[in-house]
């Protein structure tokens, strides 16, 4: 049977300096503590307990029905925050697995492997534990001469010489639920810090017969605990190159790893190249043979294949195919970009739909508008969507041409294969085939430059 899970989560993070719980402050893109979720889940886990205190109305917002949720009002503790979900797990027929909230890089075949070798040695409790160069602020993991686990030291109540020992607990644990809960109880605070230490549950397994065994982990960077935000930089780091690496076993080409970021989730296909300085976040696809960047911020797009696409930002929106955008284009919320689109430099579109094959390649804003096939849309063309008040539609037809420096004032609509001279502001609809001109005619005074020198 799966094992349950429990995750802590109470604690305030104080060294965080921040009003932000800890375990919502996010890693490439999902709160830390989505982090721990995912990799519960990925070992298998059915059903969790997240133990809050600290922003519980907000770490309980973010984690929703994905876990069950318990408050732990008065951080006593880590074996104090385990009691908290007694109640939701003491009939569990199934081992559980207890994590930390502020442990992101933990991976969940880690914690697969811990369930499956405590499952199979029969152990009260297994511990994870592992090899740190530096063990600082850790708890230490002491063994016997024969090499079983005795206890574990914390780093405030240790002895200098238990000081030196390089195993650490990774404050990962599973247990069999029977005998667990009341094994809890048992523990007194009376230690340096006054707290109720998960950790003294070794001794009281031990002393009453139960075996406690130790998987140790290879990879001490997945247990690196986030407790400050240098941390959370550092695991931030490691978390990006690991997406990164994933992107590019699957064929995906990053020219600057250190210099591009890509959120968890995000999906890209083969023989992409990515350029550095590139976001991609969110619930953003992109498909084959694209390249992306330099420069480039992309949130919750859709974007087919063989598009090209520099020093731009594009948000919720959808591309085809071929296209090419940017220099600095700014594609806003609710754009769909048919095939071989091109949206060029300084050029932002909101809200709007282009056809297969049109051009908008410099300077133009096109907001609430629906651009037809093989549209030409001329440098510097506006469309006056907003009066103040009420946004309003533009419609241009199929290869329709639209000069340059045209102000297009909506509700407006340009038809098929229609003209609109340069320099025109359009506020009445154009019929198809129509060359539409609404400028002053031009005047030229013969020799008026002539007569001005001679009068001064
Ligand atoms: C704990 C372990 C230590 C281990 C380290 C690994 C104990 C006593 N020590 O120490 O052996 O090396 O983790 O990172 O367990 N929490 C609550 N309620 C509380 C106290 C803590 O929910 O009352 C949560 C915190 O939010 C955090 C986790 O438990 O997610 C660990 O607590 P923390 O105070 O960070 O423990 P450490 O001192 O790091
Ligand atoms: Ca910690």
């Amino acid at each position: 049977m799966e094992p349950a899970a429990v995750i802590l989560a109470a604690g305030k993070g104080t060294r965080m300096k921040s009003n932000l719980p800890k375990v919502i402050h996010p890693l490439c893109g999902r709160p830390m503590l989505g982090h721990v979720l995912s990799s519960v889940a990925e070992a298998g886990v059915t059903k969790t307990v997240v133990v809050v205190g600290f922003g519980s109305d907000q770490v309980a917002d973010f984690v929703g029905n994905e876990a069950k949720v318990v408050i732990q009002n008065e951080q006593l503790g880590t074996a104090h925050a385990l009691l908290q979900a007694e109640q939701e797990l003491r009939e569990y027929p199934g081992n559980l697995l207890v994590v930390c909230g502020d442990t992101p890089l933990l991976r969940g075949e880690t914690l697969a492997k811990l369930a499956q070798e405590h499952s199979e040695s029969g152990a009260a409790a297994t511990l994870l534990t592992t090899e740190m160069a530096n063990p600082t602020g850790y708890g230490r993991v002491l063994r016997t001469e024969t090499g079983d686990v005795s206890r574990i030291v914390e780093q405030k109540d240790a002895s200098p010489e238990e000081l030196t020992v390089k195993e650490i607990n990774t404050g990962v644990y599973c247990f069999k639920v029977p005998g667990l809960f009341s094994a809890l109880k048992e523990i007194s605070p009376a230690n340096a810090q006054g707290e109720f230490y998960l950790t003294d549950i070794v001794q009281i397994f031990i002393k009453k017969g139960l075996k406690v065994k130790a998987v140790t982990l290879e990879d001490a960077q997945e247990v690196q605990g986030i407790n400050d935000r240098i941390q959370l930089a550092q695991a931030e780091a490691v978390m990006r190159q690991r997406i990164l690496e994933g992107l590019m076993v699957q064929g995906v080409t990053i020219m600057d790893p250190g210099n591009t970021y890509v959120e968890l989730g995000v999906k890209v296909g083969a023989d992409t190249v990515i350029l550095p300085f590139t976001f991609l976040r969110g619930d953003t696809e992109i498909g084959n043979h694209c390249v992306i960047g330099p420069g480039c911020k992309i949130t919750n797009c859709m974007i087919g294949n063989n598009n090209e696409i520099q020093y731009s930002v594009l948000l919720d929106s959808q591309i085809g195919n071929d296209a090419v955008i940017g220099p600095y284009a700014y594609v806003r919320p609710g754009t769909v970009l048919a095939d071989k689109v091109k949206v060029g430099d300084f050029v932002e579109i909101k809200k709007s739909h282009i056809g297969r094959g049109s051009k908008i390649p410099h300077l133009s804003y096109v907001g609430d508008s629906t651009i037809g096939e093989s549209v030409n849309v001329g440098a510097g063309t506006i469309t006056c969507n907003y009066d103040g008040k009420n946004k309003y539609q533009t419609v241009i037809e199929d290869g329709a041409f639209i000069g340059s420096n045209t102000n297009l004032v909506a509700p407006v609509t340009v038809g098929r294969d229609a003209v609109i001279a340069a320099g025109s502001t359009i506020t009445k609809d154009v019929p198809t085939e129509a060359l539409g001109v609404a400028r002053g005619r031009q005047t030229n005074h013969t020799d008026w430059a002539k007569k001005q020198r001679k009068k001064s």
